[in-house]
C-alpha cells in the first residue's frame, strides 16, 4: 500500500491502530414501524459505542435535507455506513435525494472536492429476494454487486474506499432467531471496523461482508 493513502482510510481497514475510527450509520427506511429486519439491525448500530446513528427519514420527514449539517457529520466520522432496505434495486428515496444534495461538486467531488477522501463507505442493505435470485440466471438477473454498482463508483468517485457490502437476503422468511442471528452479525462488524479487527483483504473473497464472518473478523 502507497505511504501516501490517507490515514483514515488505513486506520478503517485495519493496518495502524492508534486511533479508533469513527462510524457514522445514516438509516433510510420510509416505513421503520412496519419492519422487521432494518427495526432490529438498528438496535445493533444505535447500542453500539463511537457509532453516532442518524435516521434520515425520522430528521428529514419533509425531504428538506440540512446539507451543512451532513457534510459536518461526514468530516467528522472515518466510516459512513448506508443502512436500507433495497428498494427498486437501489435505497429508498431519501437517501437517493441525500446523495443528489449532500455530496456537492467541488466538496464532495471534482477538483477541490477532496472532503471524503480517505474515508470507507460500507453499504448495510436488506433485500427481499433470496440470495440465489441475484445472480444472472436467477429471478433478478443481475447480482449484488451489479446492482450496487452506483454506490461503489460515488464512493470511488469522492476518494473513498467501498468497503464489501453487509447484506441480509430473504427477509420475508427469516425467522425471529435469524433476525437475532444477523443484528448480532452486524453488531460484530461494526464493532470490528470501530476496534480495526475487520480482515478487509480476507472480506474482499466474498461477494458479501457477512458471508461468513469467521474468516473475517479478528
Ligand atoms: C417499494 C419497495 C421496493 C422493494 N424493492 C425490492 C427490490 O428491488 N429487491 C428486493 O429484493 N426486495 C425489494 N423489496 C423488499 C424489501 O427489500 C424488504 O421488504 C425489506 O428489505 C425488508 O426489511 P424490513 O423488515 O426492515 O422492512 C421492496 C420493498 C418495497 C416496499
Amino acid at each position: 500500500m502507497s505511504s501516501s493513502r490517507p490515514v483514515a482510510w488505513r486506520r478503517a481497514l485495519g493496518y495502524i491502530g492508534e486511533t479508533m475510527p469513527s462510524i457514522l450509520v445514516l438509516f433510510a427506511h420510509p416505513a421503520l414501524e412496519k419492519s422487521r429486519v432494518n427495526r432490529s439491525l438498528v438496535r445493533a448500530a444505535r447500542d453500539t459505542a463511537g457509532v453516532t446513528f442518524q435516521d434520515l427519514y425520522e430528521r428529514y420527514p419533509d425531504f428538506h435535507i440540512d446539507v451543512a449539517a451532513e457534510q459536518s457529520l461526514l468530516v467528522e466520522h472515518d466510516v459512513i455506513v448506508m443502512q436500507h432496505p433495497f428498494y427498486w434495486y437501489s435505497a429508498p428515496a431519501l437517501l437517493k435525494e441525500w446523495l443528489d444534495l449532500v455530496l456537492e461538486h467541488g466538496w464532495a467531488y471534482g477538483h477541490d472536492g477532496k472532503a471524503l477522501h480517505g474515508k470507507a463507505l460500507l453499504s448495510a442493505i436488506t433485500t427481499g429476494g433470496r440470495e440465489e435470485a441475484y445472480c444472472p440466471r436467477g429471478y433478478n438477473r443481475f447480482t449484488m454487486a451489479e446492482l450496487l454498482a452506483p454506490f461503489e463508483q460515488t464512493a470511488r468517485l469522492c476518494g473513498m474506499d467501498y468497503l464489501p457490502p453487509f447484506i441480509v437476503h430473504g427477509t420475508h422468511s427469516l425467522s425471529a432467531t435469524d433476525i437475532e442471528r444477523h443484528t448480532d452479525d452486524y453488531r460484530r462488524v461494526i464493532e470490528a471496523l470501530r476496534d480495526n479487527t475487520l480482515d478487509l483483504g480476507a472480506a474482499r473473497a466474498f461477494s458479501r461482508l457477512n458471508a461468513d464472518l469467521t474468516k473475517v473478523l479478528h
